[in-house]
């Protein structure tokens, strides 16, 4: 296999006190589409932000390679240099920005056409929305929309999409993971976070996050049954997260993996 795009590499993180990452490994391949499945506070978005280099959000230790390249000490503006971006879970809104100056911000040549494409990508026609402002008049699902179209005219190396899919009506959801496999068959590797475990058909891979961890990396449709299996019966039996890995019964349903539960099912 080629060299991976991003290799993480036990990299662990505490914020006030609180371990938010634990020793997570996890690599993405060139023009693969990555997903990474977890819990609501399992460490998905903590993790990107670690990946992005958002202040506050330096490593305690551990490594993040992209492209070979260690990562540590360098700012948000360099590593968006070497390509790589985010389209954020909550993304903002900007008073009087037209939608189509916005999408063209990270774009290395802008043109109306590519602004109307990556417009369009998402569902959402320049012709209504190129001169709209990207103000708080725009919908939930609408602001969504406008941020993964900026992320696909960007064509960044490695696109971290977090969950692109919340807030996205069922029926757009086949339009988003469209356009994930589009990103990668145009170059872009993409790591896609999400709760939404039918969101495995658009991924090549996939990872699961628990308490902070990955716990499973493998196939799509394994980490879908892992996810099914797993995960939620530790859902039912611990309560919501975060789960405090230093009590026994987490510590025991981790090293599980909820095996007794599954044991029982397939009995
Ligand atoms: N500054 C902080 N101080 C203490 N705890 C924090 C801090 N930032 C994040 N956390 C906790 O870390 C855990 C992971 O949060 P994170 O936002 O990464 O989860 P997530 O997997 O993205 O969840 P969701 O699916 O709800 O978006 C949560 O329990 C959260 O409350
Ligand atoms: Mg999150």
């Amino acid at each position: 296999m080629s060299q991976p795009l991003l290799l993480v590499e036990d990299l662990s993180l505490k914020r006030n006190g609180r371990q938010i990452l634990n020793r997570v490994n996890l690599s993405v391949q060139p023009g693969q589409v990555h997903i990474l499945l977890g819990l609501n506070g399992s460490g998905k978005s903590s993790l990107a932000y670690t990946l992005l280099g958002c202040e506050g959000y330096v490593p305690d230790s551990g490594r993040i390679l992209f492209d070979g390249r260690d990562l540590a000490g360098l700012s948000i503006t360099e590593r968006a240099r070497l390509g790589i971006t985010l389209a954020w879970q909550e993304p903002a809104r900007f008073e009087g920005i037209p939608i189509g100056k916005y999408v063209s911000l990270g774009m290395k040549e802008a043109s109306r056409d590519k602004v109307s494409a990556a417009l369009e990508a998402v569902a959402l026609p320049s012709k209504y929305y190129g001169y709209r402002s990207a103000d708080r008049t725009l919908s939930g699902g609408e602001r969504k929309r406008v941020e993964l179209a900026a992320v696909f005219a960007m064509r960044p190396r490695l696109a971290i999409l977090d969950e692109p899919d919340s807030g996205i009506d069922i029926l757009g959801l086949n339009d988003i993971a469209a356009l994930i496999r589009r990103m990668a068959s145009e170059g872009t590797a993409v790591l896609l976070i999400t709760h939404r475990d039918e969101m495995v058909e658009a991924a090549d891979a996939a990872s699961l996050m628990c308490a902070g961890t990955v716990l499973f990396t493998g196939s799509p449709a394994e980490a879908r049954e892992y996810y099914a299996n797993r995960c939620t019966p530790h859902l039912e039996a611990l309560g919501s997260q975060p789960w405090d890995p230093s009590l026994p019964e987490v510590r025991q349903a981790l090293a599980s993996n909820g095996a007794e539960r599954l044991a029982r099912k397939e009995g």
